[in-house]
């Protein structure tokens, strides 16, 4: 198909972008930018175009008015056709199906209404396709983003086969016969909408062997596709600066004072999400102080877990749970100046480096994720020579800080508990040996030199 070279040598899609808008009261539009890596990673790069989606009302309204950053093409996709691809399919079956978090025997079902939203997302991923097919310039590079949009790349492939396109996954793959859950039509579009890609980029071996997996049972191999591994670490500088800002003191002092003095602390920091096991982690920390009572009132577990995807019914309910279950601990063994779990909820960065610093043990406890970074970032930014790390060993991260963790089970309570108590009972020499140990590890790979390398693999001769 014929199209107009655009100006863009480096192009990167995906679904969330870097910066969002609400609509004020007065009607005027404002930009909030978002932190992320890629943001950092890209600001390095001359001639760049950003594609992502309008994900609400104020990202709607600012593509109307013509309000943009350069740089950046958000796109209007029609909202019932965003609900379909994001809500729908990328949230309710993708994120599910690598997660393997589907509840048997009434999930997954693959009827009409999945059909139909199966439509949507291919009207959604043409939308993308298209958009990177108009900003490249002859020759570009191309980055896609996640399973929102893996059917971008053959479909790009199609458009413009002058460009060189990566598409890079930051969920695990599912096992070949989880993945084969889906429809069969379905599992074959997928792969091969992936393989449109001259090379696939995910975070760990275990998750690239488990693609090229399913590509050599569904599809016959990966054919010319190149399939490699890069690891995703914490901006470890950015952190530790960060880290020291008045907001940040503030907010440690205010948690301080939360806790009380002398007493340890565990934290947790997630987005409420169903893949990061928040609630067996209180159960977890409530098993340590019913089992190991000399812990009653000396422990205090720091619980952030910022609500998410909240659009969708079992998210909400699990948000309520988490709160529940919360707050059920709290009554039964809380006392007139002890609250064992402090749970907060509004999504506040710099509360959570504060938390980071205070963290005597982190609890990373997934049931599978693609890599995690808090795992990689408290150990960073805590302070008193580092913390221990409680590691679900379903985690990417796992792979690369395993052997400084205390490795768990995520489904193991028990173990859990146990763990916790591990972390809490270990000398302070060993704490900071392998706390200094996982926050180098956690250091290496910084996001500006991941997305860099995957540019320079693109372009490998
Ligand atoms: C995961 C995904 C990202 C996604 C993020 C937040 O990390 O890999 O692509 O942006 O979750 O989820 P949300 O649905 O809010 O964008």
């Amino acid at each position: 198909m014929a199209s107009t070279p655009g100006a863009a040598e480096v192009l990167v899609a995906s679904n969330r972008g870097p910066v969002s808008y609400a609509v004020g009261d007065d009607g005027t539009v404002t930009a909030k930018r978002g932190g992320g890596g890629l943001v950092s990673a890209l600001s390095s790069v001359d001639d760049k175009l950003w594609v992502c989606a309008a994900l609400g009302d104020g990202d709607r309204e600012a593509v109307r008015r013509g309000i943009t950053e350069p740089g950046v093409r958000m796109l209007d996709i029609d909202p019932e056709v965003h609900a379909s691809a994001y809500n729908g399919i990328a949230n309710s079956v993708l994120w599910f199906v690598h997660h393997m978090l589907y509840q048997t025997p009434l999930e997954p079902s693959f009827g009409p209404e999945f059909r139909r939203q199966w439509a949507a997302y291919e009207e959604y991923n043409r939308a993308f396709a298209q958009a990177l097919a108009d900003g490249a310039a002859p020759g570009a590079t191309v980055v896609v983003q996640d399973y929102h949009l893996a059917l971008v790349p053959g479909m790009l492939r199609a458009l413009r086969p002058d460009l060189r396109i990566g598409h890079f996954s930051h969920t695990p793959w599912a096992p070949v016969d989880y993945f084969r859950m889906l429809p069969d039509d379905i599992a074959e579009q997928l792969l091969r909408g992936m393989l449109g890609a001259d090379r696939l980029g995910f975070l760990t071996r275990r998750w690239a062997d488990a693609f090229t997996e399913c590509c050599a049972r569904i599809v016959g191999g990966p054919g010319d596709t190149e399939i490699g591994v890069h690891g995703l670490g914490a901006d470890a500088e950015f952190l530790r600066e960060r880290a020291h800002r008045e907001d940040v003191e503030e907010r440690l002092a205010a948690l301080r004072e939360q806790v009380g003095a002398g007493r340890k602390v565990v934290v947790r920091v997630d987005r409420t999400e169903l893949s990061k096991n928040i609630v067996r982690g209180l159960r977890a920390f409530e098993l340590l102080l019913e089992t190991r009572p000399e812990w009653r009132e000396r422990v205090v577990h720091l619980a952030f877990a910022y609500p998410s995807r909240q659009d969708l019914e079992v998210y909400q309910e699990y948000t309520a749970e988490v709160s529940w279950v919360a707050a059920s601990i709290n009554s039964r063994f809380g006392t007139e100046d002890w609250t064992p779990v402090v749970l907060h909820v509004k999504d506040d960065f710099a509360r959570s480096l504060a938390a980071y610093r205070l963290a005597d043990v982190a609890l990373v406890n997934p049931i599978r994720d693609g890599m995690n970074l808090v795992a990689k970032e408290v150990p960073i930014v805590s302070d008193g020579g580092g913390c221990v790390l409680v590691l679900s060993r379903e985690a990417g991260a796992y792979e690369e800080l395993g052997e400084d963790a205390l490795g768990v089970n995520p489904y193991d309570l028990i173990g859990t508990a146990e763990a916790l108590g591990a972390a809490l009972d270990m000398p302070e020499k060993e704490r900071v040996a392998r706390g200094e140990r996982l926050a180098a590890a956690g250091s290496s790979l910084p996001p500006a030199q991941w997305f860099l390398a995957q540019l320079k693999a693109l372009h490998k001769p």
